[in-house]
């Protein structure tokens, strides 16, 4: 039996792992209604997922609905809601992506940008959530997926706008998911990617002098969007190790080992997440859409966590390449906190 076409909504539709989730929805045949602040961006992104081949069982393909918004401005994320209301006559589950981050330091990130980065990112999620929660309310019905972080669970220096904002709005959709225990239908998933490649690096503001990339692991963002649209058919409190194994075990460092991971993370991010240099400093998209930036694609390509050649060489074939650089990791670790802490205390 065929499936019924679905109407959802999806935010931060025009680029990466929303404009990926469209694609995916539209190739099924559900009507999709496509949110992001840039037109321009919103235009290319219809033209860019129209499905060329017949939908699964020959269904009509669905319909499309652009309405360009700011998900910081509670009115018109309002707007957005009654737009998809009054064109498709109701919703029934919303993909929630939008997001922007400026990198730096916290005092060398303008206040006003700061905020604008929460503004979208944290209360964009409220005010995206609340909508949804409305129009879901009256039918007993309705999926919300919001797209997470990993950054919503561990912390690292120079992205303190990004990490305060994802672990705001996964503190809220945790306490969505436990008020939705009451309301028999009405669901909320969370999905956690790691580094996925999309051009939020590129978009992004910075005040660090470098332009930021994904630190390895890094998975395409089709990949997260087949997650996220799995999420809207199976809904599920949290998916995070389906993404890869090395964001739990990142988890796992940062709560079990906090001294280990506060050594570490700081050269970490700056070995493995910052790219080309960026003379001027830049409040990227936080501020304004750019919309010749947006793509499915930060062109980063997969990188799979990797072990440095002479290592990969000795481990016998087999082996999990993740466990042993997890492994091999915590070896190197603790012996850098060993000599850290003898130094420390030696200099005293
Ligand atoms: N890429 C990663 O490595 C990664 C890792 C973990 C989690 N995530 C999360 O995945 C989600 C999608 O990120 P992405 O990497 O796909 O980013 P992206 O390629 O930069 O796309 C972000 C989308 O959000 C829209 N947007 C930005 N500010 C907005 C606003 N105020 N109102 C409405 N739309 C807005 C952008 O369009 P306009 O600028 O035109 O509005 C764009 O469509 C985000 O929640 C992000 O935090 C990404």
């Amino acid at each position: 039996m065929s499936r019924a076409p679905s109407v959802v909504v999806v935010t931060g539709a025009s680029s990466g792992i929303g404009l990926e989730t469209v694609a995916l929805l539209r190739a099924r045949g559900d009507h999709v209604v496509l949110a992001s602040r840039s037109p321009e961006a919103l235009r290319a992104a219809v033209a860019g997922t129209t499905p060329t081949g017949p939908t699964p069982d020959g269904t009509v393909p669905g319909r499309v609905l652009v309405v360009p918004t700011d998900v910081g401005d509670r009115d018109a994320v309002e707007a957005l809601f009654a737009a998809a209301r009054a064109e498709l006559g109701r919703v029934d589950a919303v993909v929630h992506a939008a997001a922007v981050l400026a990198y730096g330091r916290f005092d060398d990130v303008p206040a006003d940008v700061y905020d604008r980065a929460l503004q979208t990112t944290l209360i964009g999620t409220a005010n995206v959530a609340r909508c949804a929660l409305a129009e879901f309310g009256p039918r007993e019905r309705g999926s919300l997926v919001v797209v997470g972080s990993l950054l919503g669970k561990i912390a690292t220096p120079l992205m303190s706008s990004y990490v305060t904002a994802k672990w705001g709005v996964h503190g809220l959709v945790r306490c969505l998911q436990l008020e939705a225990r009451s309301t028999p239908g009405i669901e909320v998933s969370l999905v956690s990617p790691g580094g996925v490649d999309t051009p939020i690096y590129h978009l992004a503001g910075t005040y660090v002098g470098r332009h930021g990339k994904p630190p390895p692991p890094v998975v395409p963002a089709a990949k997260v969007a087949r997650a996220v649209v799995r999420c809207l058919d199976h809904p599920r409190r949290d998916v995070n190790a389906d993404l890869g194994p090395a964001n739990a075990v990142t988890v796992l460092g940062f709560r079990a080992m906090p001294a280990v991971f506060d050594l570490l993370v700081g050269p970490l991010l700056r070995w493995t997440g910052f790219g080309a240099a960026a003379p001027e400093p830049t409040p990227g998209n936080v501020t304004g859409p750019r919309p010749l930036l947006e793509a499915s694609s930060g062109g980063f390509g997969s990188v799979p966590l990797d072990l440095p050649e002479p290592v990969r060489r000795a481990v016998p074939a087999g082996l999990p390449r993740a466990a042993t650089a997890v492994v091999l990791g915590a070896g190197v670790t603790s012996a850098a906190v060993r000599w850290a802490t003898r130094r420390v205390s030696a200099g005293r």
